[in-house]
């Protein structure tokens, strides 16, 4: 069928066609918002949960929900290299004074908040961004100490309770939450803490990898109370059946039952996996109706993409120098490609043990959908064999091949 009008969405944070499955996290948003407009306080709220089940798409809901309460809103994204961590920090002190900019316009102006724009000015000035300006003094020994923590708490204490007073609140949504420096996270769970025990709506609402409730309870002893924790994981049958049907559905598309049973088997109500393979289903289809055949062929393309984004980049690329070599090795065989990937013994256990959801690398927390690995996904190769990637096809070579267990640069 005509790609150009293919409804699915696959990608990283790529708004669905329809968000299907997530009704009780927007009830538990809307309930922060409702509780907040009759000054009642609630906790922030955490998605947690393997790459591809859709926290990103999930918060950005929340933050569309929070702009059209007329909230203050201030998005911010984890990263977890040095200069990543620089610049979260000048993203939160920008995105701030762009929110006070979007405040000036609204119909929640005040005096009071005006007055307490020079703590907001201070704060950028002192994270160095000093780009954006909007006609308002810094107020001088408020918030640029140069402490994070003691210069963020301050903007909550001066800004928050003239938001209240205005009928408004503060919403900062933060993706790749584990990616926050420790300092960073620290500072800003300390001014979460106090807006709630002071009543001040200011909350933070967190997406990141399975491992960032533990991420913050180290952080902070508190953190485990400091928030509604929500796991987000595969869909059930019904939402699955949703994503895939709906979309279709209102352009004139029909699935044959049995393509449909094909495609939920196949993604495991993984939403990523279902908008791949929705999306190559339409595309391989020629009528207005996706058949069994259609879907079996949907899958076998949609792993290819599938594999090719999770080995190659997690696999390898994003992995550091030192952690790539165990001596064991991944033969996969997709559109044609012989690929060579390294896997640590870890890795190889993960895929041999037929379940589900697989992560196929300790820190990348990511899934592989049911059909997608060979019969054999981890080998012992023998050195000889892997010296010559020209004969096997492989796309990467290693440089060196250590004994298995011991780690070298590739
Ligand atoms: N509830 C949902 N219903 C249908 N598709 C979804 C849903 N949630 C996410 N998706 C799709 O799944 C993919 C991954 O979503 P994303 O939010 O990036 O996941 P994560 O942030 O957990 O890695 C995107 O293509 C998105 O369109
Ligand atoms: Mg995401």
């Amino acid at each position: 069928m005509q790609p150009e009008i293919n409804p699915y969405s696959p990608g990283s944070g790529l708004t669905p066609p329809d968000l299907v499955g997530r009704q009780a996290e927007i009830d538990a948003f809307d309930l922060v918002v409702a509780r907040s407009r009759g000054r009642r306080s609630s906790r922030g709220i955490i998605l947690h949960g393997l790459r591809g089940v859709g926290k990103t798409v999930l918060l950005n809901r929340f933050l569309r929900q929070a702009e059209q309460a007329d909230w203050f809103t201030v998005e911010l994204e984890g990263s977890a290299t040095e200069s990543g961590h620089e610049i979260a920090r000048h993203k939160l002190g920008r995105a701030l004074l762009l929110a006070v900019r979007r405040l000036q316009r609204s119909k929640h102006f005040s005096e009071e908040l005006k007055a307490v724009l020079g703590t907001v000015k201070s704060f950028s000035l002192s994270l160095g961004v000093a780009s954006i300006d909007f006609n308002v003094d810094q107020t001088r020994g408020r918030a640029d100490s140069g402490r994070i923590e003691v210069d963020f708490e301050e903007v909550i204490e001066d800004l928050v309770p003239a938001l209240q007073k205005a009928s408004s609140a503060f919403g900062l949504f933060i993706d790749e939450m584990q990616d926050i420096d420790p300092e960073l996270m620290s500072a800003l769970l300390a001014a979460q803490h106090k807006a709630g025990q002071k009543g001040w709506p200011f909350y933070i609402f967190g997406a990141g990898l399975p491992s960032l409730p533990s991420i913050l309870s180290s952080s902070r002893s508190y953190a485990e109370r400091l928030f509604n924790y929500r796991e987000i994981g595969a869909l059930d049958v019904s939402a699955s059946r949703d994503a895939l049907l709906i979309p279709a559905g209102r352009l004139g598309v029909e699935y044959e039952p049995e393509a449909i049973s094909e495609l939920l088997t196949a993604s495991g109500g993984y939403p990523y996996f279902l908008q791949t393979y929705g999306q190559a289903a339409w595309d391989i289809a020629e009528a207005k109706i996706v058949r069994l055949h259609d879907a079996r062929e949907a899958v076998v393309e949609g792993n290819a993409a599938l594999d090719m984004g999770f080995f190659l980049r997690d696999g390898i690329e994003r992995r550091q120098p030192n952690e790539t070599t165990s001596g064991r090795w991944l033969l996969t065989k997709n559109a044609a490609r012989v690929r060579l990937i390294s896997l640590t013994g870890l890795e190889c256990q993960r895929l041999r043990s037929a379940q589900p959801a697989r992560a196929c690398s300790k820190k990348e927390w990511c899934i592989r959908p049911n059909a997608a690995v060979s019969p054999s996904p981890c080998q012992e190769w023998p050195r000889s064999s892997i010296g010559s990637p020209q004969s096997s096809g492989a796309l990467r070579k290693p440089s060196k091949v250590a004994p298995a267990g011991r780690n070298v640069p590739a």
